[in-house]
């Protein structure tokens, strides 16, 4: 466990300048975890080098697999094949990380061997039974802490595929089915109500697996082999969107953020910011690793409140915790709906934002599914990140709005998904300090 730590942050002056922030989390985890199961070596460049997806590459570790890492943000991964995992008789801890546990109760079900899969108090609060009863009705037997982990992933099960309709739109379900699937006989279709990213989809492509896939759907037959290739990871899109909104709400900048991963599964954001007023151009538009990027210069704007529209909802999911800043900062009521899945994040997003927001002067009026943030001012205070990375990342950009010091407790968790956040924070003009 994380010694606690707190931020003290305040107003700082105009971001100015240029930022490249960390690697795609999603697409890190999942480059460690197909890299394992391939054939041959793959090489990862722009890895995140965060807690969550250093937990996925120590579980492989253990799992028999030589991975490399020669310098900052590369990995070689030594591919075993699909059949060549070990069996360990530790725990697989996977800690903060949603992904690793959802995604490799998927992959380990498919093994010959029992696996038990633990990770932090929050992530042993989170629900799996999302993941367990479609895995189950492929064959899998997984054990649980009443739907929660730790949990015992048994092996040597004969797998079938499955046609299978989410009943929440999740990426994180959709991916595990799909690694199930590639263990399993015969077909596996997974349709989703509401497109989520793709990237296991295009990943498992680039690795010569053949998968039929559009949004909301993808199908693949089991038991191909993955072919080893090398990922370039790009900018995270969730860690750009707290410069997004900080530049956007502070008076005086332009920043521009380099390299930015622009799946369209993930920059609902940049949809919804620009509804509320928000100046964000896209220059340099290309390609990295399949995936498409581009460099986005940000100026200060004056925003308004909106309507969020429900369908923008799954293509910014990570996102509320920095549009609730946005929102507490625009002119006007901003309201969310559809977003009830916030409730099962790292914390309960939706009460936690509320609850932060309200102690420093704004009125939200909480929803099951959303909130209505009414747009004020802010003062300083006193917040609770509860543990939860993106929570305490978006207060730090509250603080910045705010005409006094903001306290944020518990942000080790920060390390997560973006470590350095407070250093390049400070490069690029806000005021972030250790508490
Ligand atoms: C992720 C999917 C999303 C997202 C998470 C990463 C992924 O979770 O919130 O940060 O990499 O597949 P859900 O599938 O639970 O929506």
């Amino acid at each position: 466990m994380s010694v606690r730590q707190d931020w003290i942050a305040a107003r700082g002056g105009p971001l100015r300048g240029e930022l490249l922030v960390p690697g795609d989390k999603s697409v890190s985890h999942r480059a460690i975890m197909f890299g394992a199961i391939a054939e041959g070596s793959t090489r990862i460049d722009g890895f995140l080098e965060g807690e969550d997806t250093r937990a996925t590459a120590a579980i492989f570790r253990q799992l028999g697999v030589r991975i490399e890492a020669p310098s900052d943000g590369v990995r070689i991964v030594h591919g075993v094949g699909l059949h060549g995992l070990q069996p360990t008789g530790e725990a697989l801890d996977c800690g903060n990380a949603g992904t690793a546990m959802r995604l490799l109760t998927g992959l380990l079900a498919g093994q010959r061997f029992d696996s038990t899969l633990v990770g932090d108090e929050s992530l042993s609060k989170r629900p799996m039974r999302r993941v367990i009863e479609p895995l189950s009705s492929m064959g899998a037997r997984i054990d649980s802490n009443d739907g929660a982990a730790p949990l015992q992933v048994h092996g040597g099960r004969a797998l079938h595929g499955i046609d299978y309709a989410l009943p929440v739109a999740s990426a994180q379900i959709k991916s595990a089915v799909l690694l199930a699937g590639l263990y399993a006989q015969g077909e596996t279709v997974v349709r989703e109500p509401h497109p989520t990213r793709d990237y296991t989809e295009r990943m498992l492509s680039a690795f010569g697996v053949e998968i039929a896939f559009s949004p909301g759907l993808a199908r693949l037959r089991g038991g191909q082999a993955l072919r080893a290739t090398d990922v370039s990871v790009p900018a995270d899109f969730s860690s750009a969107a707290f410069f997004i909104v900080a530049a956007s709400l502070v008076p005086g900048s332009e920043l521009l953020l380099r390299r930015v991963g622009m799946n369209p599964r993930r920059t609902g954001l940049l949809h919804v910011l620009r509804l509320m007023g928000a100046e964000i151009v896209e220059e340099n538009a290309g390609e990295q690793g399949g995936e498409p990027v581009a460099d986005l210069r940000v100026r200060h704007a004056p925003l308004s409140g909106i309507e969020v529209p429900v369908a923008h909802v799954p293509d910014m999911i990570d996102e509320f915790p920095a549009l609730f800043v946005a929102a507490a900062c625009a002119s006007g009521a901003t309201v969310v709906r559809g977003a009830a899945e916030l409730r099962v994040k790292e914390s309960d997003r939706i009460a936690t934002m509320a609850t932060g927001l309200r102690a420093l002067g704004i009125v939200v009026d909480e929803t099951p599914d959303g909130a209505t943030i009414h747009g004020g001012a802010l003062h300083g205070g006193a917040v609770e990140s509860h543990g939860d990375h993106r929570i305490a990342m978006a207060f730090a950009v509250a603080a910045q709005l705010a005409d006094g010091e903001v306290r944020i407790g518990d942000v080790a968790n920060v390390a997560t998904s973006f470590p350095g956040f407070d250093g390049l924070a400070r490069v690029a003009g806000m005021q972030l300090d250790a508490g």
